[in-house]
């Protein structure tokens, strides 16, 4: 008998309440008993999100929102700074691309976070840039940057938003949108909203819809102006992902049962174990700086081959993790603590990376992991 776990940084496990109601009869999008259900998901976004604006529901991947992001807030041959600092930074580059904005590139080496003095020097005196864009959890390498930080410096600059790739953060750790001052923020449901890939997020401040009175690039699937106009109804411009939205009310009010603060709680505690738990098995953490809650990124020991470790564990284990992208493709594994989970996940998906790094021939001490995990997790 095969069992599957799921411990990649999305999609992410789902919740069993959950399941049930995908497999519900389809709800009509244009009558009364969907637009209760999407006035109670908008509302409980909000507490979500940290903010007082609409969250906008988008039927798309977190990708779209982004893109939504984009066409928003600027116009043809504006300049934005674009931090990079793994594969979702540079999506972000490759979207205000593909829209003709010119990009002026803060790179930083995968694994770390961005310095905000480099951010800060990037729009002194002079600057043309009109907005900049960063993950507040970049997935591809487990790093948290200081969105409080930049923020703080774009809120008093009048002419440059903040756009932040929430996707892994919302949900996971702090990052209140208003009182931060950040312009825009973006998210995803199927990572610490517990849902299926499908839906995409998009709140944006006054500042931010300023800008979208006049940006020129063009919309036409992603319209906010128009969403912002419908949603509060209860309605919204295209056939939206009804399923998943119904799934969405339950989900938010899953995560205002528990409270926010504890959810934040609960995803240190589970990424602290699973740091540690790495660190007592001899491994080393891909960003020890800046970990984000989401998931953790672990470097491959020397002498065994990294790309083997996702497919060991899965086709040996039924467990999926997450390996590197792109240039860190064998370097590294990404293990997801975003979302439904709980102590007892992390005791089993260490226990299952213990066999597996045996097995392919790291003389890991089997149980050093999952000791420590239940140490931190213990009472
Ligand atoms: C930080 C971050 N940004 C963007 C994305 C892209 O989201 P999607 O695949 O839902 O379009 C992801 C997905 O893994 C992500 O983790």
């Amino acid at each position: 008998m095969k069992r599957e776990y799921l411990f990649a940084p999305g999609p992410t496990q789902l919740p069993e309440e959950i399941l049930r109601i995908l497999s519900e009869p389809i709800v009509y999008h244009r009558g009364p008993k969907f637009k209760a259900i999407l006035q109670e998901a908008r509302a409980d976004l909000k507490v979500l999100f940290q903010t007082e604006q609409d969250v906008l529901v988008l039927t798309s991947s977190g990708t779209g929102a982004m893109e939504a992001a984009v066409t928003h807030t600027l116009s043809r041959g504006d300049r934005a700074l674009v931090i990079e600092g793994g594969k979702f930074g540079e999506r972000w580059g490759e979207i205000c691309q593909a829209y003709g904005v010119d990009v002026e590139w803060l790179r930083v080496p995968w694994g770390k976070a961005v310095d905000p003095a480099d951010v800060r020097k990037a729009l002194t005196n002079g600057s043309d840039i009109r907005a900049v864009f960063v993950q507040a959890s970049e997935t591809s390498t487990g790093v948290k940057q200081p969105v409080h930080e930049i923020a703080e410096i774009t809120r008093r600059l009048p002419d440059t938003l903040l756009a932040v790739d929430g996707i892994t953060a919302v949900g996971v750790f702090p990052v209140p949108m208003d009182a931060w001052g950040i312009d825009v923020m973006v998210s995803g449901s199927q990572k610490a909203m517990m849902l299926p890939p499908g839906l995409g997020f998009i709140a944006m401040g006054p500042r931010a819809w300023a800008r979208a009175e006049r940006s020129d690039l063009p919309k036409f699937y992603f319209n906010l102006r128009k969403e912002r106009e419908l949603q509060p109804k209860g309605e919204t411009n295209f056939t939206p992902a009804v399923p998943f939205i119904v799934a969405l009310r339950r989900a938010l009010q899953m995560i205002r049962e528990e409270g926010l603060e504890q959810v934040f709680a609960r995803h240190e505690r589970l990424a602290k174990a699973t740091r540690e738990g790495m660190r007592a098995l001899g491994l080393e953490l891909f960003a020890p700086e800046s970990p984000s809650n989401a998931c953790t990124a672990v470097k491959v020991p020397a002498g065994v081959d990294g790309e083997k470790i996702p497919k060991h564990i899965r086709e040996t284990y039924g467990v999926t993790i997450a390996g590197g992208q792109s240039k860190l493709k064998g370097k590294i594994f990404r293990i997801a603590h975003l979302g439904y989970y709980n102590p007892f996940d992390m005791v089993m998906v260490m226990s299952a990376v213990e066999m597996t790094l045996r097995d392919l021939g790291y003389p890991a001490q089997i149980g050093a992991g999952v000791r420590k995990v239940q140490e931190i997790l213990a009472g």
